[in-house]
């Protein structure tokens, strides 16, 4: 039987899953990481304060060993990410504001050089806005406004003119607020020559929460704009215990994500956000939630493997 990656590739689209160190030695699931899935995704490390946690200081050795795996197992990487309010060491938030930009710029052009030719696709900025559409805080909003957005793609492209440039974010899945502030602000970009590629909608979703709202339509107009859009962070959270009707509904999202990519054209690849429960963010990140992944805490397909490769 064929991989999920290989019924993607069939279609032209990839099928991946994100991954993390301290993962790798468990030789059972680097086993079906491996040979399941196209792409991976370094789930933290590449991220500002394990790539750079002092000033000036880079350390590129964990996203190494990502990009090795990948190497040896045929598989694009998506790098994540340059530049994030999230996981962004002290001396980011500390430095003068007339120093921020020259700090990103330095960030970005070290890291995308060190990775160039083995990550195919940046997530560059990595959720800019807020859930009403305006732009969020950061200190790289708070020295350059929101033109630290195209600073940012600039300085990614001039590092590493082949990578696929992306802006990522969340619940801009569907139709609403969000994603209509990614589009204008792509649409703006696009119209100013600034380089950009594509959309990554993460879609961490959520049982309790519904189904985005008309999530093929949203990626249609972001792939009407000349842009790919990708799903980058796919998972199914529901409030634990499970049960029949919540494990259906799990099933029915993750079926219905792959049908709006296959649906369009432009929608690259999928990515799940780690494909095991046994590694899942969601527990230690929203309490009482989790089963939100592919396959259980065992390495065992769950139904929402198989809905998914029914769907491909
Ligand atoms: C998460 C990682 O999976 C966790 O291990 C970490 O503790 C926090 O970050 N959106 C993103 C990802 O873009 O970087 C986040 O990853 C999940 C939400």
């Amino acid at each position: 039987p064929s991989t999920l990656h290989e019924l993607a590739a069939a279609q032209g689209k990839y099928f991946g899953s994100a991954t993390d160190n301290p993962e790798l030695p468990d030789a059972a699931y680097a086993a079906t990481l491996g040979s399941e899935f196209g792409q991976i995704t370094p789930g933290n490390s590449m991220k500002w304060d394990t790539v750079e946690p002092a000033q000036g200081r880079f350390d590129f050795t964990k996203g190494d060993v990502v990009t090795d795996f990948a190497r040896r197992h045929g598989q694009t990487v998506r790098g994540h990410t340059l530049v994030w309010h999230s996981q962004l060491p002290g001396w980011v938030s500390a430095l003068p504001s007339a120093q921020v930009q020259a700090a990103m710029k330095n960030h970005i052009t070290a890291e995308a050089t060190h990775y160039r030719g083995a990550v195919a696709a940046w997530d560059v900025v990595n959720e800019p806005f807020n859930e009403d559409g305006t732009f969020r805080t950061s200190p790289f909003s708070t020295a350059m406004g929101s033109d630290y957005i195209a600073t940012a793609l600039r300085a990614a492209h001039a590092a590493d003119p082949a990578a696929k440039l992306y802006l990522n974010d969340y619940n801009i899945e569907g139709l609403g607020a969000k994603s209509d502030a990614m589009y204008a602000l792509a649409s703006k970009l696009i119209d100013e020559g600034v380089p950009l590629d594509g959309v990554g909608m993460q879609a961490h979703l959520a049982v309790q929460y519904g189904f985005p709202y008309a999530m093929r339509e949203n990626m249609r107009r972001f792939a009407d704009l000349g842009l790919d859009v990708a799903v980058t962070e796919l998972d199914v959270r529901m409030q634990l215990p499970t049960d029949a009707t919540k494990t259906a509904a799990q099933s029915s999202y993750y079926r219905q994500v792959v049908e709006a990519c296959l649906a369009v054209a432009r929608c690259v690849g999928v990515t799940v956000w780690d494909y095991t429960d046994k590694y899942s963010w969601v527990p230690s990140t929203f309490p009482g939630e989790g089963a939100a992944n592919l396959y259980d805490g065992n390495l065992a397909p769950k139904p929402a493997y198989d809905a998914v490769r029914t769907a491909l």
